[in-house]
């Protein structure tokens, strides 16, 4: 009798793991208009090659990029700053109307090239928009990649030199606001990406630098999204457990069912 009800704990146990081995965990591509471009295909098409269905990229704004069957969704706003997100909140709204487990971050081109803003400003907007993002969610698994190159025939030095500026600053930063709970994985998106092959424009990705892009962002995503989904897996079955033992309790005090 105990012995089959052990049995029936460990069964329920075992279907509650397969059950959430499935869960979806949500992704927000979040940054500006580099964010829109289509690197998010690709890495979606990575991920599903390597077996990993379980994601839904989230986002108020859509897209156009081909393929079968691509999640649009995204936050890549064209234009936008990292100090004026810190600024006027953007974030918060985002987050509240689509609420992720995983934020893919690039953002800050715009706040040196347009703003002209000091590396410290825009280092401190990053503070602000970790901060948020972590207030929605303290498990927040958080990939945050540095800034694309600029073709110098294309874009004035101090935006070229600039951009380097601010990666060597994000190559310190990055890795300082990882925690265990809500780690930061670092993304060199800098390292071999040649700002005059693989754009369109000097600065934005075409398909070679889109599927760089992807390439680089891969192995991060689907290690944040199987964090996300183990995660919840431990706590779900903890409370099957802790179900399960109560019944077993309950059948024993009734001389066993
Ligand atoms: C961010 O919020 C401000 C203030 O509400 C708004 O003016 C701005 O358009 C928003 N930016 C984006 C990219 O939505």
């Amino acid at each position: 009798m105990v012995k089959f009800s052990a049995f029936g704990a460990f069964a329920l146990i075992s279907l509650a793991s397969q059950a959430l081995a499935q869960r979806t965990v949500k992704v927000m591509p979040f940054g500006a208009s580099i964010v829109s471009k289509c690197w998010r295909a690709n890495l979606q098409a990575k991920l599903k090659n390597d077996g990993i269905r379980n994601f839904d990229f989230v986002g108020s704004l859509g897209g156009n990029c081909g393929g079968n069957g691509v999640d649009q969704d995204h936050e890549g706003h064209s234009g936008s700053q990292a100090t004026d997100y810190a600024k006027n909140g953007n974030l918060t709204v985002w987050l509240d109307r689509n609420p992720p487990d995983v934020v893919i971050m690039l953002l800050g081109t715009n706040d040196v090239l347009l703003g002209k803003k000091p590396v410290k400003d825009i280092l401190a907007a990053y503070d602000v928009l970790l901060g948020q993002m972590r207030a929605k969610n303290a498990r927040m698994q958080i990939i945050f990649s540095n800034l694309l190159p600029l073709d110098p025939a294309r874009w004035p030095k101090e935006g070229v030199e600039g951009m380097k500026a601010l990666n060597s600053a994000i190559a310190t930063y990055a890795p300082k606001k990882s925690t265990v709970q809500s780690p930061v994985y670092f993304v060199d998106n800098y390292a071999d990406f040649n700002a005059v092959t693989d754009t369109t424009d000097g600065e934005h990705p075409n398909d070679v630098g889109s599927e760089k892009m992807a390439k680089k962002f891969f192995g991060p995503t689907k290690n944040a999204i199987q964090v996300v989904g183990r995660s919840s897996r431990i706590l779900k079955s903890k409370r099957t457990t802790g179900w399960a033992r109560r019944e077993v309790a309950a059948k024993a005090a009734n001389g066993g069912a």
